[in-house]
């Protein structure tokens, strides 16, 4: 899509020329982003087709029930997940964002994903030619942990966890070097807190946001879903991009019906 000729962009998508023009009028925006990021990077979403892992939805796994229950088998579907992504690589869209982050001082990314693929795109060569407006640090806010991360069960112990996670028994489940107890992934599962530092970022961010553009996510998970009404809620314009129905349709100033590898890049750059 880079080599995409304006005409062209303008055939694509009517809305296309129209929600590049609010981008490019807001100083300040904020861009929401699900599992739909990396559908095209090959990582399967939670809510579409080919979400269930061994028959099993997100909502039975992600939870402290479930690992109490059986961490072998929850280790066994993070174990995958973390071989899976390895595999990936950033695609279109997370390249565009990355890109877009580095020009633009004003661009919050606050992603719901526990995949390291915007890391990835944000360390790639070619992004890093596009000069650095500001620094990334507060800009970019991961609202639901880190697939490569690990936590202990029991002490404040947490690092980046790598390593093949042998889940193929009960002892052989990955323990904390400090005191000896289970690890965890550090990711958050459904009914536990979010990280508040993270999420309050967001929300300022959300409130003083002049566009916000949501990609690859129903919608459907708060509070992160929550970010975009903050933001319409401040008055900035909403532009979802996603193939599918989502819970924002309803409430977006424009739909960019489509994937995101195709439209983002189109959207964001030249
Ligand atoms: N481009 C853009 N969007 C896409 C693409 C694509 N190529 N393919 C699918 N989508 C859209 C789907 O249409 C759907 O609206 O991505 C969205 C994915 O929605 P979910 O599977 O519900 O994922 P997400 O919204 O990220 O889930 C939120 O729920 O399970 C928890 O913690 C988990 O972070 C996750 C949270």
């Amino acid at each position: 899509s880079r080599g995409m000729s304006r005409r062209r962009r303008a055939v694509l998508h009517p809305d296309l020329k129209r929600a590049r023009s609010l981008l490019a009028a807001a100083a300040r925006v904020v861009v929401l982003t699900g599992a739909g990021v990396s559908a095209e990077s090959g990582v399967p979403t939670f809510r579409g087709p080919g979400g269930l892992w061994k028959q099993f939805r997100p909502e039975e796994l992600a939870t402290p029930e479930a690992f109490a229950r059986d961490p072998r088998l929850v280790w066994e579907w993070y174990g995958w997940r973390r071989e899976l992504v390895a595999g990936c690589r950033p695609n279109p869209a997370h390249l565009a964002i990355a890109r877009w982050m580095r020009a633009h001082s004003g661009v919050t990314l606050v992603t719901q994903n526990v995949d390291d693929l915007h890391e990835r795109a944000a360390d790639d060569p070619a992004v890093a030619l596009t000069p650095l407006a500001a620094p990334l640090g507060d800009r970019f806010l991961k609202l639901h942990g880190s697939l490569f991360r690990s936590k202990c069960t029991r002490c404040a112990y947490a690092a980046e966890h790598r390593e093949p996670v042998d889940a193929s028994s009960a002892d052989t489940l990955p323990r904390c070097p400090s005191c000896g107890a289970l690890l965890r992934p550090d990711v958050v599962w459904f009914g536990e807190m979010l990280p508040p530092g993270a999420t309050q970022a967001a929300f300022a961010a959300a409130a003083r946001a002049q566009a916000c553009l949501v990609v690859g996510t129903k919608g459907a998970v708060y509070p992160a879903g929550g970010v975009a009404h903050e933001a319409q809620r401040a008055g900035a314009p909403l532009i979802v991009v996603d193939p599918g129905e989502t819970d924002y349709d309803a409430m977006a100033d424009l739909k960019l019906a489509g994937a995101a590898g195709e439209i983002v890049p189109a959207l964001l750059e030249g």
